[in-house]
């Protein structure tokens, strides 16, 4: 190659070549390897072997994009700041196949974990069948040898069919009088929830499944957490050892609460709970909850993001909590950041989680770094 074009080709790469970031700009623009803007809506994140994949549902511009039209995104990245294009891990299935991941449904908020057992990576998702909007509420589940997939889809769910959940009463399992009738809202309509309302109604199909994560414990025991009862109460099931399935043990988180958006961690011994109210594509208000039990009870903390904009999560939702490897008790809170009219501009709030007490707490930065995780975690406001 001749001197001029070689200084070309050089040229011609340099302007393509990304500058490598050292920060998370929250909000911003967030170009991969490619200078593309990230694809990953609703995303999750696996740690394994040295890199970090994130996942998340690949959205396409205009309206039409708020369904799935290609499938779930990948990217790869060693260090968190900069992510390398790894392509389509989970693609839907050809329009008009029949499937029930086919080119047209809703795809959500996909979740990878590794199987230590069968050694696969297992995904998760939210799943609407095409043309019944959000009536399905399923839950599905995906797996590959790789994390960059190709999953291969196994089946969907309702989870919880023709089981009660832990603590059920026998009272409970029948119809209270007069229940049907009440008004939505009220306390008494409150207490039926609790007792059972929508349980019993799903009994038989099985239980409703919308927004999930899915945790895997230390012990290897993964749970699927998802939004049930009509959005109005959260559920935690317990899956299979190959995470593939669901052993019927289950049961409720704040019934009635009205949380979607789930996203959990474990420190010290207790898992917390980040979760958002239930207003569509639009932001609100962040909630948080602390157990000593997965299986409860939870108690319900406060919205867990302070300053500015705390009232709409900083114009984001949560979708996961991603633990940082090889530093303790370090989380960052991912969120999104919707934009329904043109999906594919979706942005992504990441911030640093840290806790007073029990107290998980967010402060918005333009700018920050994991550093941050090197900070102390801070005190604790006591009302005077
Ligand atoms: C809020 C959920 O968190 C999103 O994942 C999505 O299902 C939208 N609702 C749809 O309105």
């Amino acid at each position: 190659m001749k001197k001029n074009s070689l200084l070309v080709v050089l040229l011609a790469l340099a302007s393509t070549a990304q500058a490598q970031r050292t920060a998370f700009l929250p909000g911003q623009p967030w170009p991969d390897n490619k200078g593309t803007h990230l694809n990953a809506h609703g995303a999750g994140a696996l740690y394994d072997q040295g890199r970090y994949y994130l996942f998340g549902e690949h959205k396409i511009a205009g309206p039409k994009g708020n369904s799935a039209q290609v499938g779930v995104h990948c990217y790869s990245s060693k260090d968190l700041y900069n992510w390398q294009d790894e392509g389509i891990a989970f693609a839907v299935a050809p329009e008009g196949s029949g499937s029930e991941v086919e080119k047209g449904c809703v795809l959500e908020r996909p979740k990878v974990v590794f199987n230590k057992k069968t050694r696969q990576y297992v995904m998760w998702f939210h799943l609407e069948l095409k043309g019944q909007g959000y009536a399905a509420a399923r839950t599905a589940v995906a797996v590959s040898n790789k994390p960059t997939g190709p999953y291969k889809y196994v089946r969907s769910y309702r989870p919880g069919a023709g089981q009660w959940p832990l603590g059920y009463k026998e009272e409970w399992k029948q119809p209270a009088p007069g229940e049907a009738s009440l008004k939505w809202w009220t306390p008494e309509w409150r207490t039926a929830v609790t007792q059972g309302l929508f349980v019993r109604r799903d009994f038989t199909p099985g239980q409703m499944a919308r927004d999930m994560t899915i945790f895997v414990d230390d012990d290897g025991k993964a749970y699927n957490i998802h939004s049930s009862e009509e959005n109005l109460t959260l559920h935690v099931a317990e899956l299979t050892d190959d995470y593939q399935g669901f052993t019927g043990k289950w049961n409720t988180i704040a019934p009635a609460g009205h949380n979607e958006a789930p996203a959990i961690c474990k420190r010290g011994g207790k898992y917390y709970l980040l979760t958002s109210g239930c207003t569509g594509w639009a932001p609100n208000a962040a909630r948080s909850f602390v157990a000593s039990s997965i299986w409860g009870p939870w108690q319900q903390l406060d919205n867990p993001a302070t300053g500015p904009d705390a009232d709409s999560t900083y114009h984001s939702q949560s979708t996961y909590l991603l633990p940082v490897a090889g530093k303790k008790d370090a989380f960052i809170f991912m969120a999104d950041r919707w934009t329904p009219k043109n999906p594919i501009d979706g942005g992504y709030i990441w911030l640093p989680l840290r806790f007073e007490g029990d107290q998980p707490r967010l402060r918005w930065a333009d700018r920050w770094a994991l550093s941050a995780f090197d900070q102390p975690q801070p005190k604790a406001v006591v009302a005077p």
